[in-house]
């Protein structure tokens, strides 16, 4: 018996799909075709799969040609697939041509010719239209989203605006995309906002945006007060649009597979979390500067926040900000101590004094460690009771990280679906709080 592998997406199942595996089965006796999964999907950079796992296996399923499926999960695995199985020919479409060679010591490989004028992509372009993307700031964040968003099909960046005439220019002609200077003008030429201008400016572009019906993305800390939030928020649902909050660390998928284990049982309850990430900064930046709206808890508390807030939740019952001031009255650094009903949470950040970043989960049959950069969560550990035993878990994090947030967004807004998991409303409207305390607690506003 001749037996033939195979894998691919097969998202949003077309002809080309149907032709490539009718041709597989004809290579022998028995078909395997490997489904990708999504996560896998998105290590190797496709972020924007509409179908789900199961939805695409019943797909293949329904040709017929399979005489099994199988899941294809890590980068390697068609190695140890052609093994397990004893195949014989390994096939997939001319697309691919050369990629493989490496399995020819293994088995037969056919790189079957791909039928032309059809691609998932082309059907995703087809019935999704791309996604004009404006940017309202130009400073460093809006230039390491760039990058990242080429990497997202389905999103295209038009154009940039700052009321700063040159700054917009010299932006746009860096990136290669339009520069606006007149709200407008740049409203009428892109789809979707994305927000990366001084904190205390975010609560009108976003409202400013949503008022001309643009989905909109604004970075971390969305706005400085709990009203504010709320307001947003009800607004964009009024108008069946997308206000999503960008904090990288709560879309990338190892912070995410670090919640599901934390929430697993398998450290007992939760009773401690302890987060901390520091970065020094330089004194002339706006961060260290800026004596309303700098300082360290308004730049990186939405980081630490994070995990005490998807662990415990919002309704704490005493919290408390001790923080390190330089001569500025700025804070150089901030604890944040927060007491609930079954547990504690302290959420520490400095720009002006370094520490160890990391967070520590402590359960009470076992903790969780997650070193620095944690915020970009790639590894962590599992300790138990018992020292000799420690789980050890990885997940990939790619460039910059922001590419997982700009797709989850585009899948937001795809689907009309206005709920987000990841990163809650209510989560949302809580650090607003937290930050309003703060500013208020240092008599800032
Ligand atoms: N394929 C083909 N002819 C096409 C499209 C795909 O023969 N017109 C083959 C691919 O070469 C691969 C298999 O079908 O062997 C599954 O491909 P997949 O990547 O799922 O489909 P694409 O349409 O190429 O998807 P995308 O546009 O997302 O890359």
């Amino acid at each position: 018996m001749v037996k033939v592998i195979t894998y691919g997406t097969f998202d949003l199942f077309h002809e080309g799909h149907y032709r490539l595996l009718e041709r597989a089965k004809a290579l022998g006796d028995y078909l395997i075709v490997g489904v990708t999964t999504e996560a896998y999907d998105e290590t190797r950079g496709k972020f924007n799969v509409i179908d789900s796992l199961v939805t695409r296996i019943e797909n293949v399923r329904k040709t017929g040609f399979a005489d099994e499926i199988i899941i294809e999960e890590t980068p390697g695995q068609k190695f140890s697939d052609i093994k397990k199985y004893n195949i014989d020919i390994f096939t997939v479409g001319s697309d691919w041509t050369g990629e493989f060679e490496y399995l020819r010591d293994y088995c037969k490989v056919v790189y079957l010719e791909r039928t032309k004028n059809i691609s998932s992509t082309m059907l995703r372009e087809k019935n999704r239209p791309i996604q004009r993307i404006g940017i309202i700031g130009t400073g460093r964040i809006a230039e390491r989203f760039l990058p990242e968003a080429k990497l997202v099909s389905g999103v295209s960046t038009q154009g940039v605006y700052n009321p700063h005439t040159e700054s917009a220019i010299r932006f746009a002609k860096k990136w290669g995309i339009e520069a606006y200077t007149g709200l407008e003008e740049f409203f009428s030429a892109i789809d979707v906002v994305y927000i990366a201008s001084p904190h205390e400016t975010h609560y009108e572009y976003i409202k400013t945006s949503l008022e001309h019906g643009k989905h909109v993305l604004c970075e971390k800390p969305m706005v400085l007060k709990k009203a504010e939030a709320e307001e947003l928020f009800q607004y964009a649902k009024e108008q069946e649009l997308i206000l999503f909050e960008e904090i990288k660390t709560a879309y990338c998928p190892g912070f995410h597979k670090l919640l599901g284990i934390a929430c697993s049982g398998s450290i007992g309850s939760i009773r401690n979390v302890e987060a901390c990430f520091t970065k020094l900064e330089r004194p002339e930046t706006r961060e260290m500067t800026d004596r309303i709206y700098g300082g360290s808890f308004t730049e990186l508390g939405s980081y630490v926040l994070l995990p005490i807030l998807k662990l415990f939740g919002d309704e704490f019952q005493e919290l408390r900000f001790d923080s390190i001031r330089g001569e500025n009255g700025l804070d150089l650094f901030t604890k944040a101590s927060f007491v609930y009903p079954t547990g504690i949470g302290t959420a520490t950040c400095g720009l002006g004094v370094k520490s160890e970043g990391r967070l520590l989960i402590s359960g009470t049959k076992g903790y969780i460690l997650a070193e620095a950069p944690w915020w970009k969560t790639s590894y962590f550990e599992v300790h138990y009771e018992k020292t000799d035993r420690i789980d050890r878990y990885s997940e990939s994090f790619l460039g910059d990280g922001l590419r997982y947030e700009i797709s989850n967004f585009l899948y937001m807004i795809n689907k009309s679906n206005n709920n987000n998991f990841k990163l809650t409303r209510g989560e949302s409207i809580a650090m607003a709080d937290i930050m309003e305390r703060f500013l208020k607690a240092e008599r800032r506003t």
